[in-house]
């Protein structure tokens, strides 16, 4: 049996397809389109899929939607008729793009696969979330946390997962939400929204967490997790680009401008920058400033966070803990919940926001509504699309790209190795891409972590990036606990995904610079040899020559553009960056013998 899982004109547009249970592929629209966040109808990623399963669109018994449209356009009409006539261009907007396609999303789907009304299923939002982390989970029963922006109504839900049952016992209802008032410190701190909260949680150590208690101000939560923002210092229920208010800015100052280059007293300033500018200090201490709004931000959210998860965990009596919705990518949080709360083991799947919920949505339909019985665990991310060895060598001979092809692996990894010892920066695109919005070895830019410089090299060669994002580090599974304050680390798997920031042991941060954040922590990936076996084998060969099986590893992409995908993306990205040495699979290509 086949079922399709679908999400889109939301946030990120993906396709996800199971046969008999099994996820067979899932991605990401915005790899074949090469839009980011691309939220379109996801036509690429379902072609891609059914060419994955090798059938067509005709074999298909179910396709799942993420959402229920017409609820949502219920309360975009209801929220835009409460706040009329402030809302007018918010109703206006609404009118015209949800009349237009996107409540009619069934017969989209009918017309574009060739399928009857009676095999188009709709989850909800929330379900979809719950369902892509539980189904996903090896926990045959688990408490279940959504947090994200908003689906329909749902902003939170706490929920129950016992076998293939699922059900959501708790909500909180728009305007209510904790994503929603992430996000308007994302851009109040002059990050994209939907994009930057990742920022926010990188900057927050570089700041004191002073404005806490005006944080508290706009949200007020009880003791059962539940929680009320105070709209009066909002205004993304009324408007179409604005989230916060003047009411807002009178409490925490103007908002950061977007081009302002982001250093501190102690981020020094980075030599990608260019020249120190003479007013260095008077532009590092109104940086301090919104260093500190991130780090209160952040440790609000993760104090409603970890509420948030003692509800869940009073409700239902139990060690296990599956999360998603877009908070469950603040790493930082993930990594509170496994040492504060009771919970002894949490599964977060990496494709956590709303791309994720595609998954979701097909499990729900497969495991919930047809009560079929579950057997699939996610223990990798390479779900996506991949290029075998001739593709590879025929795009690089037609371009007259010279290469060396290493058909023995012991010598391709050997060959890495030197690289990466010398203080090549390492293009790696191996195999099928990821799921979700992190690099995790399939299409990965390496480095050695080693190396104090390695942080600044990679920025200026490639990612040009603030100086308050901390690079990741790929460790060996069974490595992981000699080197970050995670015991047992092989067992826990939010952190395949990176998904927990922990402590880098003491004694290894001197060891490690590149990796190791302003206040000490690092934002892990194990790597288990099973689940990507010629990334663990290429850092236990770097570990073996050096005596540290840890790489660097950010995502392989220029800033703005999303994560590669071909062997021509790979390549032309390979050439527009200032990395030295790409590997597409069996093949490298050296940069000065492409430039001659
Ligand atoms: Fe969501």
């Amino acid at each position: 049996m086949y079922v399709l899982g679908l999400s889109c004109y939301f946030h990120d547009a993906a396709a996800a397809l199971l046969r008999d249970g099994e996820l067979v592929a899932a991605a990401e629209e915005e790899r074949f389109s090469r839009k980011k966040h691309d939220y379109e109808y996801p036509e690429h990623a379902i072609d891609f899929c059914l060419r994955t399963a090798k059938i067509t669109a005709a074999d298909l018994d179910y396709v799942v939607f993420f959402e229920k449209p017409f609820v949502k356009f219920e309360r975009l009409l209801l929220t835009s008729l409460q706040t009329y006539p402030r809302s007018h261009k918010v109703f206006r907007e609404a009118m015209v793009s949800w009349l237009g396609d996107k409540l009619w999303i069934k017969n989209l789907i009918q017309q574009r696969l060739k399928i009857k009304a009676d095999r188009v299923l709709f989850s909800e939002h929330h379900l979809s979330h719950a369902a892509s982390a539980f189904y996903c989970s090896p926990f045959d029963e688990a408490a279940v946390l959504t947090i994200d922006g908003v689906g329909e109504w749902t902003t939170a839900s706490i929920g129950i997962g016992r076998g293939t049952d699922l059900k959501l016992i708790k909500e909180i209802r728009f305007p209510h939400s904790l994503g929603l008032l992430y996000s308007a410190f994302t851009a109040f701190l002059g990050f994209e929204v939907n994009e930057g909260e990742y920022k926010v949680m990188g900057m927050a150590p570089f700041g004191t967490p002073r404005y806490v208690e005006d944080v508290w101000k706009l949200i007020h939560v009880a003791d059962d997790g539940s929680f009320e923002l105070d709209m009066k210092f909002f205004s993304f229920h009324h408007s179409t680009h604005q989230t916060f208010n003047q009411r807002f800015v009178e409490l925490f100052g103007a908002p950061r401008d977007p081009h302002m280059n982001f250093f501190t007293a102690s981020s020094g300033f980075p030599a990608y920058f260019g020249e120190r500018p003479a007013d260095f200090e008077a532009q590092a201490r109104a940086n301090q400033h919104y260093a500190d709004i991130a780090a209160s931000i952040q440790k609000v959210t993760e104090e409603v966070i970890l509420k948030l998860a003692l509800a869940a965990h009073k409700e239902t009596g139990l060690t296990k803990l599956c999360l998603a919705g877009g908070c469950a990518l603040n790493s930082v949080a993930n990594g509170r919940i496994l040492r504060e709360t009771p919970f002894e083991d949490v599964y977060v799947q990496p494709a956590a926001g709303d791309g994720g919920a595609a998954v979701g949505a097909a499990l729900y339909g497969y495991h919930a509504v047809l009560g079929k019985p579950r057997g699939f665990v996610m223990q990798h991310a390479a779900w996506g699309e991949a290029h075998g060895p001739d593709v590879t060598e025929r795009f690089l001979r037609e371009h007259g790209i010279p290469f060396d092809r290493y058909d023995d692996e012991d010598k391709l990894l050997a060959c890495v190795v030197d690289r990466l010892y010398a203080g090549h920066v390492v293009g790696w695109s191996q195999g099928r891409f990821e799921w979700g919005p992190r690099a995790l070895g399939q299409r990965s830019i390496l480095a050695d972590p080693r190396r104090a410089d390695m942080k600044d090299i990679v920025n200026t060669k490639i990612k040009f990036r603030e100086p308050f994002r901390p690079f990741a580090p790929s460790v060996l599974a069974e490595r992981a606990a000699d080197y970050f304050d995670l015991p047992d680390a092989a067992r826990h798997f939010p952190a395949r995904f990176m998904l927990y920031v922990v402590d880098v042991k003491a004694e290894h941060r001197a060891t490690l610079p590149a990796i190791t954040h302003v206040d000490g922590t690092g934002r892990l990936q194990t790597v288990h040899r099973e689940a990507t076996p010629r990334y663990h084998a290429l850092i236990d060969a770097f570990g073996r020559a050096t005596g540290v099986p840890v790489l660097l590893n950010t995502s392989f992409n220029l800033r703005g553009e999303p994560i590669v995908n071909t062997p021509a993306e790979a390549f032309n990205t390979f050439m527009a960056s200032g990395m030295d040495t790409l590997v597409l699979g069996d093949h490298v290509v050296d940069k000065r013998a492409v430039i001659g």
